[in-house]
């Protein structure tokens, strides 16, 4: 699965990019006003840990047409080419929708919450769809089944719109998503921590370890390797 990370942490993305092939990075409102201090120079420090091919989702604050389109200018004037204007599904949102992707942006379609909402960001031309998952698993509906029906609908319709699963609080969320065929989704320090420990992997780690010092001490098998029994 191509994951992306959901936070403007600099710690968590500077770490996590030095272990796992990230796709990208999102953010929005929210995640960037967590952090507090300047969010540009957040945004242009989240560009330079992960580099200008990997994705930046940047979210427009903006809720006039006009100005939506001057904001997407700015951002991706200030964050690269590889930079997708996060645009919430509206009316207005998406005319800019359509008219930012003529003019050769990217654009993901944030805070969608039904395959219908879906449908018409696609339509409009956006490059992927972000359902929210968890936020549908609060009010009682099934985020996974929204995924899997979104993808459903695209591949009927023939789309090329891609689903950025977003808004997941389990790890479970995000396996359940990926058993639906979703090739993509962005998921927090969180959920990636969760996705990655286990407490009988760590066990087994140590079982390993002291089984080995046990026999052959502090000695490494690259050291066995390399310079034989040593007397
Ligand atoms: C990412 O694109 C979304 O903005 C984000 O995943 C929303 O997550 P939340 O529901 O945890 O705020």
């Amino acid at each position: 699965m191509r994951l992306l990370l959901d936070t403007a942490n600099i710690e968590d993305i500077r770490y996590i990019n030095t272990y796992f092939p990230i796709v990208g990075v999102t953010t929005n409102p929210t995640i960037l006003s967590r952090e507090g201090g300047d969010p540009a120079a957040r945004l242009c420090e989240i560009r330079q840990i992960i580099g200008p091919d990997k994705e930046l989702h940047v979210q427009i604050t903006e809720t006039e047409y006009e100005k939506i389109m001057a904001e997407a200018e700015i951002i991706v004037g200030a964050l690269g080419k590889n930079t997708f204007v996060k645009i919430p599904i509206t009316d207005v949102g998406l005319r800019a929708v359509r008219d930012l992707t003529a003019k050769g942006y990217h654009v993901t379609v944030t805070a969608v919450l039904s395959a219908g909402q879906a449908l018409l960001a696609a339509s409009a031309g956006a490059d992927y769809v972000a359902p929210y998952v968890s936020r549908l698993e609060n009010i009682c509906e099934n985020g996974v089944e929204a995924v899997a029906e979104i993808q459903q609908v695209f591949d009927a319709a023939g789309c090329s719109t891609k689903i950025l699963a977003a808004s997941f609080k389990t790890a479970r969320e995000v396996v359940d998503v990926a058993l639906t065929g979703a090739a993509t989704a962005t998921v927090s320090t969180f959920v990636m921590q969760k996705l990655l420990v286990h407490t009988t992997t760590d066990t087994s780690i140590k079982g390993f370890r002291d089984d080995w010092e046990n026999v052959f001490g502090k000695r490494t098998l690259g050291s066995w390797l390399t310079n034989g029994e040593q007397k």
